[in-house]
């Protein structure tokens, strides 16, 4: 979409440089251009600037799904070294970036986030809450508070049926993203890393929405097949709870099979992603 806009775009702007220079007072409209074209360059400077400042936290330690860096301790319910606990206001609408990715709405439980779609660097879900220590799998996990609730639902439904499940990563900021995603790259290189984990921005995870669900002590990776993982998958939207990227989907999630990642979207859409055999990310984009 871009690159169509980009071509559309430069016939109008060799059509305005030649009807300056019949007119015989050419310099504003020529000086409006400069002045927007330099206004542009400091907005796009300054954009660059405040991303590469965003320096990676430490190296993560290497949980499964990278994921499971638990380096955000706890102190009450707010991630600690978070700016704040309180979403900055909303995106207006999606915006093509200059690399063109999509910026979404923080603080939207239906984005679409994907390698397309992304969050806001500065973008800290509300109202995250953490799970009680019975539903992590280690360290302090957060989750926006229905989502939470939702998911402490399904733990206790998934007891009833003989299964313990417990969350190996919940939430993880845009920096612990960036340092999870660095350290896949370190480990199985680039191009392994991007079937694998999200680069920062990119993740559900920043969501405060979606969370590796795993059981027993094992590697997420040993998760599929087990008899959780197909409880979780069987019941998972009954508590609004989406798979995000299931078996064999890879060319359209962008991602491999993770049995363990499930997403909370509420309990009618849900509903709905489950009926229509639609990835989520399908559902999302073509709502
Ligand atoms: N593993 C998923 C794609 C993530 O990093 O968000
Ligand atoms: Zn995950």
């Amino acid at each position: 979409m871009a690159d169509s806009r980009t071509r559309r775009a430069a016939p109008t702007r060799r059509r305005e440089t030649v009807g300056a220079k019949r007119g015989g007072s050419a310099w504003a409209p020529r000086f409006a251009a400069a002045l927007i074209t330099l206004v542009l360059a400091v907005v796009v400077f300054v954009a660059v600037a405040a991303d590469s400042a965003r320096s990676p936290g430490p190296n993560p330690g290497g949980a499964p799904d990278g994921q499971g860096t638990p380096a955000e301790t706890a102190t009450a319910t707010t991630p600690a070294g978070e700016p704040s606990p309180t979403a900055p206001p909303p995106t207006a609408t999606p915006t093509a970036g200059p690399d063109g990715t999509v910026v979404v709405t923080c603080g939207d439980i239906l984005a679409p986030v994907d390698k397309v779609h992304r969050l806001p660097a500065d973008c800290v879900p509300p109202d995250l809450v953490q799970l009680p220590a019975s539903a992590s799998a280690g360290g302090a996990q957060y989750l926006r508070r229905e989502a939470a609730d939702a998911l402490l639902a399904m733990f206790d439904a998934a007891r009833e049926d003989g299964f313990e499940l417990r969350v190996n990563s919940a939430y993880r900021s845009y920096e612990t993203q960036a340092a999870t995603y660095n350290y896949w790259v370190q480990v199985n290189g680039q191009a392994y890393a991007d079937r694998t984990s999200a680069r920062p921005g990119h993740s559900e995870h920043q969501l405060g929405t979606a969370a590796d669900v795993g059981a027993r002590g094992l590697f997420l990776e040993d998760f599929a097949g087990t008899p959780e993982a197909d409880w979780l998958a069987e019941n998972a939207w009954k508590f609004g709870f989406v798979v995000s990227y299931p078996d064999g989907k890879e060319h359209i999630t962008g991602y491999a099979y993770e049995p363990w990642h499930v997403r909370y979207v509420g309990r009618d859409v849900a509903e709905a992603v489950h009926r229509s055999g639609l990835t989520l990310r399908e559902y999302l984009l073509q709502r």
